[in-house]
């Protein structure tokens, strides 16, 4: 880790920005300090005051309950977390509150309140139940960003119904292996969706997913674009046609606190994804107060998130903890750049956004378009910046504090993963002075460490793995079907009886100034493509499928606007040209197994792949080759590296 160039510039940046004053929700660095101490110290205590904050159908008396990797929390306690996200506010007076706005990519905006989304939510669930959708049944959700997406996900809650929400961008066979993993019953997907002023067919994606899959039986269609589409007769039904005689009054079900609420599937190291499962109390807590704490909502706030509900980023931080803290939150359907660049910021400007949490990435492609955009907009609502989903280089860190806050907000850079469920480290705007390019202090409760390859703790300033010692409420409980690969790739390599260790698969530093943690990217064959989380291996096996091609290895390199870019090194068959059109085929073929955002932004031909004489190929050295930091002329020269790469056995 310690030959990443950026690492310096890190260690360089020392700006420090304070913190604000007007903090409602942590306020000042005592009182953070405080809440963390007694979390560590008395988890028990502290969690299950944040939980009685929400409402328990069945009060819980144990909070810590089975230690990880089987962890347990709240466990004899029953809930919903569809009733605390909206019922309560209804309850509570708060009905006319608008709940969720949402703007189309042509235009169009729709404000929905907490009881109109209540009862769209009724009605979903109506109709779940009516195609035979029961307690722990699965429903696949593939939408665009629109509304139903929230309704159906908040629907499955209510019932005991587990989500597994697909990115739209997926291609037909990734939602197929997806639908087929979590054996969904029912897939909740649109005609279509608007994205850069074109059409991005759905449904005919899921005709495919879906072909010959006994565990489906329905397809419940939303109409978006009003395309078209083919239609399965008994399988598919459209939504709004149930919706017309669905009732709006479902009671919601009183759930244990472990009922699985939903999957996600992410990427690991192999070529097949992983199913994480998060449970309903526990995830609920630590949701409710990340919420709260980082973003410090408070009534009245509109709250932006930009990432797609596909991701987790959208479960957490889009749909539940905005909910749950009783706040608009903001949906936008289509491309950040379209029709003109400038698109984000007047839909800040428009609907008067307090909170704004986007990804590097997005931050990145803003500062090269020029500081003339932003400015021709009112952006005097934002209060408070985020930041996630991969490490924020200082220099955009800097152009998002001065030409998006101008000055004004704080900018909390927060880490987590889908794994974690909820912000694990980031500043709280109230009491963490913030400095470009870290994600400064873990959250109350959370006990982050950097070890050694052999589990010890290294000194501040030295790059480490980073784990999590003690367990949260919204932590994974296991994957999908795979329990056995959960304890093998998150618990085994450090935990030793009566202390379980998390492995998170980043490297971070610990700056030996203040004890701020830098998060220096993943240390496994994880890519982070524009925030979006990829394997190297998932990506492999899509090229190797192509028939000209023998064998491929890809890695990824820097690049300034994505983060990482997937560079895929590949040996043809004999007798096939290493051509353009090749290429292009290549390209198109990882597009077609996992979607357009996977595809490699370099395809390099190699006459042979450097591996170790027991037939490893040699990562590091590919990485080195692709980030330019070796200088190969021609495809020929990279088998010269075969030799180097022998001789270089030992370092890997
Ligand atoms: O490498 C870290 C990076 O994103 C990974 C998690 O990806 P995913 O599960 O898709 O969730 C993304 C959104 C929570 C992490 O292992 N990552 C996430 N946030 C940050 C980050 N890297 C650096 N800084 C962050 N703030």
């Amino acid at each position: 880790m310690t030959d990443r160039p950026e690492i310096e510039s890190l260690l360089a940046e020392q700006r420090t920005f304070p913190p604000v004053e007007d903090a409602v929700h942590v306020r000042g660095m005592d009182a953070y300090r405080a809440m963390h101490r007694e979390a560590l110290a008395d988890p028990g205590t502290f969690w299950g005051r944040v939980a009685r904050e929400l409402v328990w159908t069945r009060p819980f008396t144990r909070v810590v309950g089975r230690p990880p990797p089987a962890v347990t929390w709240f466990e004899d306690g029953e809930t919903n977390l569809c009733w605390n996200a909206l019922d309560r506010h209804v309850a509570a007076g708060r009905g006319d509150r608008t709940a969720i706005v949402w703007e189309g990519e042509p235009g169009e905006v729709v404000a929905w309140s907490y009881r109109r989304l209540l009862e769209e939510t009724c009605r979903f669930a109506s109709v779940l139940r009516s195609l035979g959708v029961r307690r722990g049944d699965r429903v696949a959700i593939y939408l665009p960003m629109v509304p139903e997406a929230a309704a159906a996900m908040l629907a499955c809650a209510r019932i005991g119904a587990v989500h597994t929400v697909i990115f739209g961008g997926f291609s037909a066979p990734a939602v197929r292996g997806r639908v087929e993993d979590a054996e969904a019953c029912v897939v909740v997907t649109a005609d279509g969706g608007w994205r850069r002023g074109k059409e991005v067919a759905l449904k005919p994606a899921v005709d495919e997913a879906v072909e010959g899959l006994a565990c489906v039986r329905h397809v419940l269609v939303v109409r978006r674009t009003g395309t078209p589409v083919a239609w399965t007769p008994g399988r598919d039904r459209w939504w709004h046609e149930e919706r017309a005689h669905a009732s709006a009054d479902v009671a919601a079900e009183s759930l244990p606190a472990e009922h699985p609420l939903f999957i996600l599937y992410t990427s690991g190291t192999t070529g097949r994804p992983k199913g994480i499962l998060h449970t309903t109390g526990g995830y609920m807590v630590g949701v409710h107060a990340t919420a709260r704490w980082v973003f410090d909502l408070r009534d009245g706030d509109v709250h932006w998130c930009t990432a797609d509900v596909g991701w987790v980023t959208g479960h957490s931080y889009v749909v539940y903890g905005p909910l749950l803290a009783g706040v608009t939150t903001l949906m936008y359907e289509g491309a950040p750049t379209h029709p003109e660049p400038d698109r984000f910021w007047s839909i800040v400007a428009r609907h008067r956004v307090r909170v704004f949490y986007t990804a590097p990435t997005a931050i990145r492609a803003f500062m090269r378009l020029g500081d003339a955009w932003p400015a021709r907009h009112d952006l005097s609502s934002l209060r408070l910046l985020g930041s996630v989903g991969e490490p924020i280089n200082p220099e955009a860190w800097a152009w998002y504090h001065r030409t998006i806050g101008r000055d004004r907000c704080p900018i909390v850079d927060t880490w987590w993963q889908t794994e974690t469920g909820m912000i694990l480290v980031s500043p709280l705007p109230g009491a963490t002075p913030t400095r470009p390019g870290s994600a400064t202090l873990p959250l109350p409760g959370i006990d982050v460490a950097v070890v050694d390859a052999k589990g010890r703790d290294v000194p501040a300033g030295h790059g480490g793995l980073l784990v999590v010692r003690k367990p949260w409420p919204a932590m994974m409980r296991t994957l999908w079907r795979d329990d056995a690969r959960h304890r093998e790739v998150y618990w085994d390599r450090f935990s030793t009886p009566g202390a379980p260790v998390y492995l998170t698969g980043d490297g971070a530093v610990v700056d030996p100034a203040d004890g701020y943690l830098r998060i220096l990217g993943r240390v496994d064959d994880v890519l982070n493509v524009s925030g979006h989380r990829l394997s190297t291996m998932e990506v492999e096996s899509a090229i190797v499928a192509h028939p000209a091609v023998a064998e491929a290895a890809c890695v990824a390199r820097p690049d300034a606007t994505t983060g990482e870019a997937v560079c895929a090194f590949v040996t043809l068959k004999q007798g096939r040209l290493p051509d353009e059109a090749t290429r292009g085929s290549i390209r198109a073929a990882v597009e077609h197994a996992i979607g357009r955002f996977a595809r490699p932004a370099d395809v390099r031909f190699t006459d042979a792949l450097p591996k170790t004489r027991s037939g490893k190929i040699m990562r590091r050295l590919l990485r080195d080759v692709a980030a330019g930091r070796e200088v190969v002329g021609d495809t020929s020269t990279l088998e010269d590296y075969s030799v180097l790469a022998r001789l270089r056995e030992e370092d890997e």
